[in-house]
């Protein structure tokens, strides 16, 4: 191999470009040329590539974002997006690909391989931590701290106030963010998709908690299928309890943003330099990640299967640790 490129695809997380700096001066100490592919898949599409230099990545290990930007591209789902994409990648003389992002990432990445049989391999970057195989995703870590730094600001007006208030943090299908944030920030409840609860145990948890020593109190609510989940629920739960002074605050696309972790710099710099070795040494169709301390692969099949080890633990810890 002596092409290979790197890109960057759907909700952008912190520590993606410590991982394109990995990818890239892998690469180079390998010998091998790299490209980028901006925008992500549209990029792929349309052709939006260019070479990489050791330069090109100087100055971005502490930076969020991407500088290759990124996109969910809806023309990739389609078979003529794919074709187009296959042909953009030949006429570069591309052989391999790094994808860092996360399922919708990883689930085009899977398909582009079954149909053009380029080899792909995956670095988990997502802040939402829901892909299996790997103990924590790339921007996990910070957009916890970005949460906990917000409840922990939070909590002081509530506590000043005797309020409750419901807390919306990211996470569409997985409250990871929810539940760590709510372990470290010390909240009293935490709502996540993964074991959905019902309004009456909502207001029973609620009724008890507020009954005996609480005077603030409060919910962690992951976003669900939509924003706007945390306000549906302090709307029906103020129904129900009309003394309670409630509020809402929902932290949205800060917890993408701000400079990445150490935590984040160092598994993204791991993972990217995994990622290309893996590549090169022949390896396809698959994603690195770390888990207990080890890289690990783990086919991209796999790791759309959710991952629900550690969430009844973590469950169980909000609810004896706020008592
Ligand atoms: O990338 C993950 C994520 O931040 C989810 O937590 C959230 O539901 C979604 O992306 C928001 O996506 P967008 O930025 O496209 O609105």
């Amino acid at each position: 191999m002596k092409n290979i490129a790197v890109f960057t695809s759907g909700g952008d997380a912190p520590g993606m470009n410590a991982c394109i700096r990995a990818v890239v001066r892998g690469a180079l100490h390998h010998d091998v040329n790299v490209f980028g592919i901006y925008r992500g898949y549209n990029g792929m599409i349309n052709g939006d590539i260019q070479p990489l230099t050791s330069q090109s990545v100087s100055n971005i290990i502490q930076r969020a974002g991407t500088i290759l930007k990124s996109a969910r591209s809806v023309e990739f789902r389609t078979k003529e997006g794919r074709q187009k994409a296959y042909e953009q990648l030949k006429a570069h003389n591309i052989e391999g690909l790094v994808a860092i992002g996360g399922n919708g990432t990883f689930t085009g990445a899977q398909i582009f391989y079954e149909e053009y049989g380029i080899p792909t391999v995956g670095a988990p970057g997502t802040i939402d931590n829901d892909l299996y195989g790997t103990d924590f995703t790339i921007g996990f870590d910070t957009a916890v701290n970005t949460a906990l730094n917000a409840i922990d600001k939070i909590r002081d007006t509530a506590d000043s106030h005797d309020r409750v208030f419901f807390i919306e943090v990211m996470g569409r299908d997985s409250g990871y963010i929810a539940l760590r944030s709510a372990i470290g920030g010390g909240a009293e409840m935490a709502i996540i998709p993964e074991k959905p609860n019902s309004l009456d145990e909502i207001i029973e948890k609620l009724k008890i908690g507020w009954g005996r020593t609480k005077r603030s109190y409060i919910v962690v609510v992951a976003e669900g299928k939509q924003p706007g989940n945390a306000t549906e629920i302090a709307q029906k739960v103020k129904k129900e309890i009309p003394d309670l002074d409630i509020r809402v605050s929902t932290l949205g696309h800060i917890q993408r943003g701000g400079a990445p972790s150490a935590v984040d710099r160092v598994i993204a710099s791991r993972m990217g330099l995994a990622a290309v070795e893996a590549l090169l040494s022949g390896k396809a169709g698959i994603m690195v990640g770390i888990v207990n301390g080890r890289i690990k692969y783990t086919p991209f099949k796999e790791t759309f299967k959710h991952k629900n080890e550690q969430i009844a633990e973590m469950i169980r810890m909000v609810e004896v640790l706020s008592k």
